[in-house]
Order: structure tokens, then C-alpha cells, then sequence
């Protein structure tokens, strides 16, 4: 027994001794890892071109104080925070109260969350992991590029992003072309295919940009596409990247206008996005010169949009650039929300557009299914009074009969491309918002939108038209019939965001 219990407390003490040495052992290394320091590496997605999208981290700590250098394909970016243990919490310059990295080391890995919402497990990088750092390339001095005589009206046709973001491909973009002629949109005037991100390969040996495996022979793809009576359009950066992260045209604005060019491409939308981590947006005119200039030298007319948000007040120096159009607004999404916040942003916009150059509250929604068809109507009706480009983001190869009813209703469209080109900007009274645009036949477009959530009695006076004298004719665009103003006035009820839109002549 005795024996028995100095041998349990001979074999206490030495495991006591043994558990000390490893508690001793496990401090030490904690010790250790407890710094943050060195270069960590989180590989992201593989891009369609092949490459793989990965960021770099150089970490310094100095005590509990942390400071590093994250680096990605498309920006860099200086981050300060503080080191708790194993614990980390990291922060942008632009958002000094929420992490932009924030997580622990946990076996030699960083742990955590990026930007509270992508998962981060950065490991040890080495060398062959180091990201190029970009040079600054000074902006051009400011001259005028000449107009390229393009959109007079604006543009109309199709675009990849708003359906099929990062999955489209030449075969997608063969049968929408088909589609666009048998479904009568190119008939209705709905003339570009325009293929947004994603197309973009990687450089070859002499810098020229390749497309990658979904898009294998883009000449032939715009020849396909001019066979069909359609125009080709196609997407880049003056950035280092596109917004997807794919190569775009920093440094070989040239060389990419003129590989568009030789593709025989007839519209290229061209994408802000990781310019902002070059260039301030003193300098959104001169880089857009940039390529307007490269367009122009290529002899090709090539339709230039910009697509900058509406920073810098685009619409007083756009047409200077060779822009035709110009984006005024983030991305649309598909709800009423969206829509109507993108379209009321135009008012400030308005006096600027006109033949040739238009402001552009981004791609239509119609026909994806998550607005109401009174809404999708009130979209139509909306970009058509303020003139902008109709480029549609469903798919044409299935519209339903009521889609097609509302994307190839001539009459709107006539109003969106008649020949004086004027924008229409809001009036609001309650619920009800009325937007005045006078067409080149001395009459007037007149839709009275609906913002309330119960349907509404709405009154159109002749005299609040601007029209020189009384009525002679008026259409209900959407009814497809000629109404009649007694006394002056018409009356109708219009659903919830439901629109009236109608075309009142004087005699
Ligand atoms: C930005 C643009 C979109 C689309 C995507 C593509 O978000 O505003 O219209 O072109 O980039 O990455």
C-alpha cells in the first residue's frame, strides 16, 4: 500500500514535472508564434485566363503594434492595427473603425475573415509569390478629341454583364446575336452585342492582349456578328485590371485600341475600377482621353463609353474625351429600389445630354425576373424620357411575351431615340413623379410614374406640358390608343409603380 502510494506520488510529482516542461515547452513556442511578422499569402479563385488570383501581406510588428503592405493582382493597400497574443485586428485607411483583416495565428497560418465577410487562411509566402509592383504612368495634358460622329441617338443593343456576369462565351454570344434578329430586336433598333468582362486573356511575349479559352477567336466572333446585320462590343480598364480582375489596358491603351480595332469591334465600354488605386480622380479626364485618342488613331469608329460611376462630373467633359456615353450611377441591380435611385440621380446630368453624347444610367433589368411588370414598364419608360441607351441584360432567347411586349415597344423606343435627344427630369407631388420630354416634332412625352404602394388617380393638365397650344393628338404609349384631354385635362389610374406614359401633340 505504502509502497504503492509513494509510487503514485513519486509518479504525481513526475508527471506534475513532466506536464511543467510541456506547459514551459508550450509557452516558449507560443512565444514564438506570437509574432506576426513576415509575408502571408491567400490564393483566391483561378481566373478563366488561368491565372490565380492570390494577395500578399507583408506584416511588421513592433509590440502589440501591427503595420503591413497587402497586395493584390489589382491593388495594394497600407494597413496599421494591433497584435493580442495570436490575436490580430488590421485596418484600411478609408474605414478606420471596422477590420479589414482581423483573425489569430493558429499552427503557422493566419485565420480570420477578410473585410467581415471572405474567410481568410494565409500561409507563409516565398518568393515566387511576390506580386509585380505597378509604376505610375502620367496622365496625358489635356487636349480635345475630335468627335467620332457616332450615337447620335442612343445606343441601343445587348450586354453580357446584368445575366451572365463572369459567365459568358462566344458560344453564348453566337446565339444571343441569333436571337437578336429573330426575336425582332435588332429590327427595333437594338444593334450592339456588347460583351462585358471576362473575355480577357493574358498578354502575349509582344504585350498584346489575348482573349482567353471561353472567347477563342474574337475576330471571328465579330464576324459572325456583323453577319447578322449586329455590331460587335467589348470591355477593358484603364486600370491595370477590369473590375473581375482580369488584365486590362494600363500602358497599352495604343496597342489595345488597336488590337479592338483589328478584332473589327465597333463599341468598347471602358471600366474605371482599379484605376482608383492609381490614379485620383483628378485624373479621370486625361486617362479617358487617353483612349478616346487611342480609338480615335485606330481610324475605326468605335462607340466610347465610360463607365466611371459619374465621378468628376463626367457629363461636362465627356464629349471633349471622344465619349459618346457615360455612366452616371453605381451598378443597377434588378429591384425598384435600384432602378428608381439610378434614374433620379440623372436630374443633375440632364442639361448635358444630347446627339452624340448621353448620359447613362446603366443596363436594363426587363425580362430578370425580380421586378413586377408595372415596374419593368415604369424602367422602360424612365430610360427612354431621359434618353438613355436601351442596352438589354436578359436573355433574348427566352423573353416571355410580356418582356418582349415592353423591350420592343416601338413607341417608347421612338420617344428614347428621337432626334433632339433631350432629357427628362422629375417633378414630384405625393407619390406621383412626372417627367417632361419634348421630342423634335414639337411634341412632348409625358410619364407620370407612380411611387406609392396603392394605385393612384392621376390628372395630366395640357397647360403643365409646355405645348403652344391645345391638344390635338395624344397616345397612350403603353395602351397602344390614341385618349382624349376634356378640357384641358386627361385622367387615368396608374398601378403601384406602375407608369402613364403618353404623347401629347398641340395644334
Ligand atoms: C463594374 C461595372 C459593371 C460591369 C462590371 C464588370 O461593376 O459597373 O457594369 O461592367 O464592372 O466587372
Amino acid at each position: 500500500m505504502r509502497d504503492l502510494r509513494i509510487g503514485k506520488s513519486a509518479m504525481g510529482a513526475a508527471v506534475r514535472a513532466a506536464g511543467l516542461f510541456f506547459l514551459v515547452v508550450q509557452l516558449a513556442t507560443a512565444g514564438q508564434a506570437q509574432s506576426l511578422a513576415g509575408k502571408w499569402t491567400q490564393p483566391g479563385k483561378v481566373l478563366d485566363n488561368g491565372e490565380q488570383q492570390k494577395w500578399v501581406l507583408e506584416l511588421r510588428q513592433n509590440g502589440s503594434e501591427l503595420t503591413g503592405t497587402l497586395k493584390s493582382l489589382d491593388y495594394a493597400v497600407e494597413l496599421k492595427g494591433t497584435a493580442a497574443g495570436t490575436h490580430f485586428e488590421l485596418f484600411a485607411p478609408w474605414q478606420p473603425a471596422t477590420p479589414f483583416l482581423t483573425g489569430d495565428l493558429v499552427d503557422g497560418e493566419l485565420h480570420g475573415m477578410e473585410r467581415g465577410r471572405r474567410p481568410v487562411l494565409a500561409k507563409p509566402a516565398t518568393a515566387a509569390d511576390d506580386i509585380p509592383t505597378v509604376s505610375y504612368i502620367d496622365p496625358p495634358a489635356l487636349k480635345t478629341v475630335s468627335d467620332n460622329g457616332l450615337a447620335k441617338t442612343p445606343p441601343m443593343g445587348w450586354n453580357s454583364w446584368n445575366l451572365f456576369a463572369g459567365k459568358i462565351d462566344d458560344q453564348t454570344v453566337r446565339t444571343m446575336a441569333d436571337a437578336m434578329v429573330s426575336s425582332g430586336m435588332k429590327d427595333a433598333g437594338y444593334i450592339y452585342v456588347n460583351i462585358d468582362d471576362t473575355w480577357e486573356g493574358v498578354r502575349d511575349a509582344q504585350g498584346n492582349l489575348q482573349t482567353n479559352h471561353k472567347f477563342p477567336d474574337m475576330k471571328a466572333l465579330a464576324d459572325y456578328v456583323h453577319s447578322k446585320g449586329l455590331k460587335l462590343g467589348i470591355y477593358s480598364s484603364p486600370g491595370p485590371r477590369t473590375c473581375a480582375g482580369y488584365p486590362a489596358s494600363y500602358g497599352h491603351e495604343e496597342q489595345d485600341a488597336r488590337t479592338f480595332a483589328g478584332w473589327d469591334v465597333d463599341y468598347l465600354k471602358y471600366d474605371w475600377c482599379s484605376a482608383r488605386n492609381i490614379y485620383k480622380n483628378d485624373a479621370l479626364q486625361p486617362v479617358y482621353q487617353k483612349m478616346g485618342a487611342a480609338l480615335e488613331a485606330t481610324g475605326r469608329p468605335i462607340v466610347y463609353s465610360l463607365c466611371e460611376y459619374g465621378w468628376g462630373e463626367v457629363e461636362k467633359w465627356g464629349p471633349a474625351v471622344g465619349g459618346n456615353l457615360w455612366r452616371t450611377t453605381g451598378d443597377i441591380r434588378d429591384s425598384w429600389q435600384s432602378m428608381m435611385a439610378n434614374v433620379e440621380k440623372q436630374v443633375p446630368t440632364a442639361p448635358y445630354a444630347g446627339p452624340g453624347h448621353w448620359n447613362d444610367p446603366d443596363m436594363l433589368e426587363i425580362g430578370n425576373g425580380h421586378m413586377t411588370d408595372d415596374e419593368y414598364r415604369t424602367h422602360m419608360s424612365l430610360w427612354a424620357l431621359v434618353a438613355s441607351p436601351l442596352l438589354a441584360g436578359n436573355d433574348v432567347r427566352i423573353m416571355t411575351p410580356v418582356t418582349r411586349s415592353i423591350l420592343l415597344n416601338k413607341e417608347v423606343i421612338a420617344v428614347d431615340q428621337d432626334a433632339l435627344g433631350k432629357q427628362a427630369s422629375p417633378v414630384r407631388n405625393g407619390d406621383l413623379e412626372t417627367w417632361l420630354k419634348p421630342l423634335a416634332d414639337g411634341s412632348v412625352a409625358v410619364g407620370v410614374v407612380n411611387l406609392g404602394a396603392a394605385a393612384a388617380q392621376v390628372t395630366v393638365k395640357a397647360s403643365d406640358l409646355g405645348l403652344s397650344g391645345k391638344v390635338k393628338k395624344a397616345r397612350d404609349l403603353w395602351a397602344h390608343q390614341d385618349v382624349k384631354f376634356v378640357g384641358g385635362v386627361y385622367a387615368a389610374t396608374v398601378p403601384s409603380h406602375g407608369v402613364l406614359l403618353l404623347r401629347v401633340s398641340a395644334k
